[in-house]
Formats: C-alpha cells, sequence, structure tokens
C-alpha cells in the first residue's frame, strides 16, 4: 500500500514534507469547464476515491499515524472525513474511529464508514460537540485526523498545484467552508506556487457558507474581527452544518491576505447550483459541494474562476426528490417518448 513515486498526491513528493507513502490514486481530478458562465471552471473533488477532498489530505495523515506507531486514528465528522478516514486506515491496516452527530450524517458517508469496517460512535449532538469530544478527551487514545491535524491540510493543499497545472493562477477560487481547514489548505498550495516563482498573480480565495451555519460570512459581512458562532447550525448541506469552525484562523487569514471574502448562500441557492450543475454540466455535487457554485453565482464573479465542489452527489442521496412517470404497456411509452 506504500505509493511508489508519483501516484495520487505523492505525485506532489517534492512540494510536500514526506516522500512516499498510502494512497488510493487521490487527487487528479477533473476540471471542467462550466456551461453556466463565462469564465467558471468546476474542480470536480467528488471524484477522488472515496468522493470527496479529504483523500488528499489523508494520505498524507493517515501516513503519518501509521510511521509515528500509532494503531487507532479517530475523527470528528459531518461524513466526509469519516469516510475518508475508514478507507485509508484500512488500507493502513489500522483501526479508525469516526465519532458522528446522530442524524446529520448523509446516508452515503453512513454506509462508507461502515463498509470500511470503522467503528461507528453516535453522539446526541451536531459536529461541534462531536469535534469538542475528539480534540478534549478522545486524543490521548487513538491519532486524531481533523483537519486541525497540520499533515491533512499538507495533502489538501495539492489541489492548487492541479488547478494551476491546467489552468495556471485563475482569478477566484472559490470554496464551501465549514471547518475551514480546507480554504486555507488551498492558500497554502498558491503561496507555495507563488514562493517558487511560478503564480506571479495569487487568486483571492472566497469562502461559502450555508445561512443558517455562517459564522465566518456573518462576521464578515459585519466587519467584525471574530467569528459569529452558532450555537443551533441549519442547512441542508449537512457537510458544513459546523457553528464553531476550529480553524477559523487559518481561514480568515487565507482570505485576508488573498484579498477575498466570505460570503453566505441560502439552502434554496445551494439546492438550485446543484441542479444546475447536474443538468447543465453533469455534475453531481452532494448540496456542500454545490455551495461553492451557488456563492460564485451570487457574488457575480468575473474573471476566470475556479469553484471546488468538494464532495460526490451519491454522498447524499436523500437530498434530491426522484420522481417517475410510469407506463403500463409499449403504447404508452411511445407516446410519452413521442410527445
Ligand atoms: N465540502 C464538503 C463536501 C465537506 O465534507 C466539508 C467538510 C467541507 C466542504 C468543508 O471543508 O471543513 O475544511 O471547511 N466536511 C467535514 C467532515 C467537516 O467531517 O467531513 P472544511
Amino acid at each position: 500500500h506504500w505509493a511508489p513515486k508519483g501516484i495520487g498526491v505523492w505525485r506532489y513528493a517534492s512540494m510536500l514534507p514526506l516522500k512516499k507513502g498510502i494512497t488510493l490514486g487521490e487527487g487528479a481530478t477533473p476540471l471542467v469547464k462550466s456551461n453556466l458562465a463565462e469564465g467558471l471552471y468546476v474542480k470536480f473533488e467528488g471524484a477522488n476515491p472515496t468522493g470527496s477532498f479529504k483523500d488528499r489530505g489523508m494520505a498524507l495523515g493517515v501516513t503519518v499515524a501509521k510511521e509515528s506507531g500509532a494503531n487507532k486514528i479517530l475523527v470528528a465528522s459531518t461524513g466526509n472525513t469519516a469516510a475518508s478516514a475508514a478507507a485509508y486506515a484500512a488500507r493502513a491496516g489500522m483501526r479508525c474511529y469516526v465519532v458522528l452527530p446522530r442524524g446529520n450524517v448523509a446516508r452515503g458517508k453512513l454506509m462508507q464508514a461502515a463498509l470500511h469496517g470503522a467503528e461507528i460512535v453516535m453522539i446526541n449532538g451536531l459536529f461541534d460537540k462531536a469535534l469538542e469530544y475528539v480534540v478534549n478527551y478522545g486524543t490521548k487514545y487513538a491519532y486524531p485526523l481533523n483537519s486541525f491535524n497540520p499533515w491533512r491540510l499538507e495533502g489538501q493543499k495539492t489541489v492548487a498545484f492541479e488547478i494551476f497545472e491546467e489552468l495556471g493562477c485563475p482569478d477566484y477560487v472559490v470554496v464551501p467552508v465549514g471547518n475551514a481547514g480546507n480554504i486555507s489548505a488551498i492558500w497554502k498550495g498558491f503561496k507555495e506556487l507563488a514562493e517558487l516563482g511560478l503564480c506571479n498573480k495569487l487568486p483571492r480565495m472566497v469562502g461559502v457558507q450555508a445561512e443558517g451555519a455562517a459564522p465566518l460570512a456573518e462576521a464578515w459581512e459585519r466587519g467584525l474581527e471574530e467569528p459569529l458562532f452558532v450555537d443551533e447550525p441549519r442547512t441542508v448541506a449537512t457537510a458544513i452544518k459546523i457553528g464553531r469552525p476550529i480553524n477559523w484562523p487559518k481561514a480568515v487569514r487565507a482570505v485576508k491576505e488573498s484579498g477575498g471574502f466570505f460570503i453566505k448562500v441560502q439552502d434554496g441557492e445551494i439546492l438550485k447550483a446543484q441542479r444546475e450543475l447536474a443538468q447543465r454540466d453533469g455534475i453531481g455535487a452532494e448540496p456542500a459541494g454545490a455551495a461553492s457554485v451557488a456563492g460564485f453565482l451570487k457574488a457575480k464573479l468575473r474573471g476566470v474562476v475556479v469553484a471546488v465542489v468538494t464532495g460526490h452527489a451519491l454522498k447524499d442521496p436523500d437530498a434530491v426528490e426522484i420522481s417517475a412517470k410510469e407506463v403500463r404497456n409499449a403504447d404508452e411509452l411511445m407516446e410519452l417518448l413521442e410527445k
């Protein structure tokens, strides 16, 4: 399971603090020119091995956990981190514990954690409480792989390198923000390209939050220095249903340094963006993944824009209403098709 040079995120070994490690072939995701707007590109992170960008980080994180001699890894999660940790832990021959908010994890993600053999622990409460348990009580028993773990972010920064390889440095990079790790990881990636003289105009980072779970976007709009934590976050995008993002200082720095901003979008706008992406671009995103596109549309950005679509539609089958027509015989089918 140890990759030779050049597979998965290890393709960028020269830019990483570790030179080789565990992989499932993560990264190298499609960058698709969107039909929704001029200049919009979608970086489809749903195409990663477990269906989200988390895989980039787990390749590094689980490698470090393994090398440090740990035998258990531990994460709190809204689902994708759990699915990814479970798969990479399986590959590394490690045990994996996932602490999840009961009733707030999309079905596909839960299924993945179970399939890959993780120990699933449910709490009554939301993600913020699950993370509090991990941070305050879990770390002396197991190696924690939430995004406060810097190795995770080292893996996640590789999406910037891929964008750069195909497009150069865009004008904007739009990212859904939950616990606020990914936006800072991507910004770190672009800054490292600039340090090498490869990117002379850095992109502005735009962080998108759901209206009912917008501690950073709300504070940004009001010009406050610190987030307005939300005790009872609400949104259909369960992946980013987070009221107290642990990485908020890093995310604020990324947005400020880059000259970007935070914006909030309504659930209706997220679901509309999900549908548009699916039906005009052929890209199946889970709601949180489509939040970046919703933010792009709301902010009416111009220039070359990359929206990072962070998770696959199959993660959350219950987010989509399914309607079907019924025919009783071939004549009725032909009648229907003729219309
Ligand atoms: N999009 C998706 C699909 C996610 O699963 C997450 C985070 C985010 C965006 C936000 O990324 O937290 O780095 O700002 N999911 C975490 C999880 C919280 O447990 O799977 P972030």
